[in-house]
């Protein structure tokens, strides 16, 4: 397994879904960033099931528990280990899973590369209970960048075909934060709300689309060729259960069109180089141009459904029909806004380091 992100600000992701907790270490923070446990709950807060549309029944306290590396306020600069305690577990149907492999999830795939001794439980490290570790990382992550003027923020901006219309950046923490499916627009997110509940209805489950924006990130921020900054996000998101693509800027769209169109145009304004448009998402050559750097992150229908799907019995080598049991997100999305805004912040702040833009010692 590789169960590590970043090279100077560096994740270490441990635990299971039905294990006994779930957690991170972060090494590589600066010394003397503020951080309280309130500012990492508020975020589990976020990613928690709540009684928002279309998340799971499973109901987890997921109360932070910070075990090292903050002394009175602040990161010590020492390794920050942190976990919540898994409660809420129902674990016996999963073991049929190892012999009747759920379509669309990991079992298969792990059941065989490991030999059959993964954990099932909950889907084991392949839950999206594992992101709860991401979480907590991305929180001590958005702080160190906090005091270099850099925030990282994130929206639905589409669910089950209905997308939102686009959304001032600057505006996105408050609208979103206000919304149960993280929806800048009230209207859109009514009608994700009936998407959902039709799938849920009908024993399905639908997927989406999360944007996220990083505000404040100086020029030339990414490491060209191998640790550019779209390659480096790009890794650090594919790592989030269920995500099937990323695009940057207007991504495939400025794939369609001409040069003439697709180019944004440099300017000057207050004194500052900025470009006229960003369908280029704020990146050149692997490097952040100064311009809101804006990324869209697919996720798949979550795979877990209660309609009889076809799978096969491992064992005898038959085609069974199989009825998924257990409690599951009807859709992924909207807990998922914060797991997209803390990846790309781990990421991000572990290329400030390598830039030189953040000091060892914060004052
Ligand atoms: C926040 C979050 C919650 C998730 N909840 C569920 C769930 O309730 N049921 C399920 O089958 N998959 C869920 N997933 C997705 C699976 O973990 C994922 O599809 C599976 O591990 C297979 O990996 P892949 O889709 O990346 O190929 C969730 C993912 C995330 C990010």
């Amino acid at each position: 397994m590789s169960d590590n992100l970043g090279l100077l600000f560096r994740i270490t992701s441990f635990g299971e879904s039905h294990g006994k907790c779930i957690g991170v270490v972060v090494e590589g923070c600066p010394a003397g960033v503020n951080l309280e446990v309130d500012m990492i709950q508020n975020d589990l807060d976020r990613r928690r099931a709540r009684d928002q549309m279309g998340a799971t029944p499973r109901r987890e306290a997921d109360i932070a528990r910070v075990l090292s590396g903050v002394y009175q306020g602040h990161t010590t600069g020492a390794p920050i280990c942190m976990l919540v305690d898994n409660a809420d577990i129902e674990s016996h149907e999963y073991s049929e899973y190892m012999r009747t492999p759920r379509p669309g999830h990991a079992d298969y795939p792990a059941g065989i590369k490991y030999g059959g001794y993964n954990d099932p439980r909950g889907g084991g490290r392949f839950s999206g209970r594992i992101t709860v570790g991401f979480v907590m990382a991305g929180a001590v992550a958005r702080a160190a960048l906090a005091r270099i003027g850099v925030e990282v923020c994130a929206h639905t901006v589409g669910i089950g075909g209905v997308e939102a219309p686009p959304c001032d950046p600057k505006s996105i923490r408050v609208l979103s934060g206000k919304d149960s499916l993280g929806c800048c627009d009230e209207a859109s997110s009514a009608l994700m709300g009936k998407v959902i509940e039709a799938a849920r209805a009908q024993g399905d489950s639908v997927g989406g689309i999360v944007e996220c924006v990083v505000l404040g990130l100086p020029v030339g921020i990414g490491e060209p060729v191998f640790a550019g900054l779209e390659g480096e996000v790009a890794r650090g998101v594919f790592s989030i259960p269920a995500v099937k693509g990323i695009e940057f800027g207007s991504g495939f769209a400025l794939c369609q069109v001409r040069g003439s169109e697709g180019n944004d145009p440099f300017a000057v304004r207050d004194g500052r180089v900025v470009t006229a448009r960003n369908d280029s998402g704020g990146i050149l050559g692997g490097m952040s141009t100064g311009m809101p750097v804006v990324l869209r992150v697919g996720f798949k229908p979550t795979p877990s459904i209660s309609r009889a799907q076809s799978t096969v019995d491992l064992d005898k080598g038959t085609a069974v029909d199989l009825v998924i049991r257990g409690r599951h997100d009807t859709c992924i999305v909207p807990r998922a806004v914060v797991v997209v805004e803390a990846v790309v912040a781990c990421v991000v702040c572990d290329l400030a380091l390598r830039a030189g833009l953040m000091p060892r010692v914060v004052v």
